[in-house]
């Protein structure tokens, strides 16, 4: 006996039909007009849309930053996701700079272990090159791509903290080259940025507002353009993570015209939000929207929607990396630099790209399939399990109700922090039902906000070494 998902229409990235889906165990096993009832149990999916679980490759949980520690772990991350319709996330592993990839892959494992909810991967940022011309670490890739993780996230920001230089970045895209991984890159050039950081709190300039305006969409356009020519150069693949202006974007296309080997995602706050609305430089509540890269001008929106339709953007991720406004944004009350960078969003990225997206006419619902899911399957080398409603997948699959109206709020969210970024938005279509491996494990019909599954349930997914899915 299976789960029969009757009378629901499906989509997926590449089109979309009236058809009956029938789960077996944790796979989908047929998808099909008229399927029989046999002895199934029927789930009724008349006026829903059943589409692939999202799958957001953008995350930070549990992790350390800006003096303090994500408030999101394992378990309230991944269950936020999955009330928001996301069955999948990839998180990202820190090298600490003075030790080993080894190291932090066994620290990430044991945050997740027995805490996730949903099925999860992870990028490993290389921040540190050890051993004569980096030797050690750039072996320690090799494992790595062994071990399932293929790709490796490269910081241009941060200095003493995060930052790599060009020398050791461009090691690491060589690397990366012959192992066919991808390498993410935050692009932003951060040795420009704290010139002028050091400036504005010099100047008294202290306030939130002002982090927006000390790393400018310049600096990320630079950043952007010297990392994928450096890429190129060494025959490696990149995928550019929270791509967020107009100048950014004008450089990727322009790599991408050359024929780099290039891919970049922007995140559901750049579509949205903006500095003047958010960030105008009135207030301390300003601290909840301090993030990296920082939210931008509102002109530079259009130009990002139009490169998702376009397909130089081919992701839609969260950059979730909560901090609670009351006791954590607090550290930098009297100096923006000590406000720790990151914001709250994986709950809400499918409600707000499909309300923004599909209810403006922006996208398609099937656009709207492949930049939150079926791209992020191919991208990071996990479609032969995630990313479609296809024979043989796993059961991860959404019932979405595109008439749903739901009220976004702090007070009723499962993510750990105390504010929201869209509060008090009512946006139309909101997950109905949501299946992980073929478990129910999101009711919002019946139990609206709540994870019915077991905590430790997610597993950790293998991804192929596929360069991205560029040849
Ligand atoms: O502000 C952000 N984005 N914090 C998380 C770290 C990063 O740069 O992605
Ligand atoms: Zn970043
Ligand atoms: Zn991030």
């Amino acid at each position: 006996m299976g789960t029969l998902i009757k009378n629901g229409t499906v989509v997926n990235a590449t089109g979309s039909q009236r058809a009956d889906v029938l789960i077996q165990g944790e796979k989908i096993a047929q998808v099909a007009a008229n399927i029989s009832n046999d002895s199934h149990q029927i789930v009724d999916a008349t006026n829903l849309l059943v589409m692939p679980g999202g799958i957001d490759v953008h995350t930070h949980l549990d992790m350390p930053f800006g003096g303090t520690t994500s408030a999101d772990d394992y378990t309230t991350g991944t269950q936020a996701a999955a009330v928001g319709g996301t069955t999948t996330v990839i998180d990202f592993s820190l090298q600490n700079q003075k030790s080993t990839l080894q190291d932090a892959l066994e620290t990430w494992l044991k945050k997740s272990d027995n805490k996730a909810c949903v099925d999860f991967s992870l990028h490993m940022a290389v921040t540190n090159l050890h051993g004569k011309n980096g030797e050690e670490t750039l072996h320690e890739m090799e494992e790595m791509v062994k071990f399932g993780i293929s790709s490796f996230k490269l910081f241009m920001a941060y200095p003493n903290v995060l930052m790599i230089n060009d020398e050791l970045m461009f090691r690491v895209m060589q690397k990366a080259a012959k192992l066919n991984g991808l390498c993410l890159i935050h692009a932003e050039n951060g040795s420009a940025i704290d010139v002028v950081v050091a400036q504005m709190i010099a100047e008294g300039k202290t306030a939130p507002h002002f982090h927006a305006l000390s790393r400018s969409p310049k600096a990320e356009a630079e950043a952007t353009h010297r990392s994928i020519a450096l890429a190129d150069m060494a025959g490696a693949a990149v995928y550019i993570v929270h791509l967020s202006n107009e100048y950014a974007l004008d450089d990727l296309k322009f790599m991408q015209k050359r024929g780099a080997r290039a891919l970049a995602e922007t995140c559901t706050q750049y579509l949205v939000l903006s500095v003047e609305d958010q960030m105008p430089g009135r207030s301390w509540d300003e601290a909840k929207f301090v993030f990296t890269p920082p939210l931008r001008e509102k002109r530079h929106q259009a130009p990002l929607w139009n490169a998702l339709n376009d397909g130089s953007l081919a992701v839609v991720s969260t950059d979730h990396c909560p901090f609670r406004f009351k006791d954590q944004k607090e550290l930098g009350r009297n100096d923006f630099t000590k406000i720790p960078n990151g914001g709250p969003g994986i709950e809400n990225r499918l409600q707000v790209l499909w309300h923004f997206g599909v209810n403006q006419g922006r996208i398609t619902p099937e656009k709207f399939v492949e930049l939150s899911c079926t791209n992020p399957a191919k991208i990071f080398g996990m479609d032969k399990q995630k990313g479609s409603i296809a024979p043989g997948l796993d059961a991860d699959i959404m019932l979405w109700d595109p008439n749903a109206n739901y009220t976004i709020t702090a007070a009723t969210q499962c993510m750990a922090t105390d504010y929201n970024m869209f509060e008090g938005w009512t946006v139309k279509g909101n997950a109905a039902k949501v299946f992980s491996r073929g478990e129910l494990v999101v009711d919002n019909t019946t139990q609206p906000g709540k994870f019915l599954g077991k905590t430790g349930r997610g597993r950790f997914i293998k991804r192929e070494a596929n360069a991205g899915g560029l040849a």
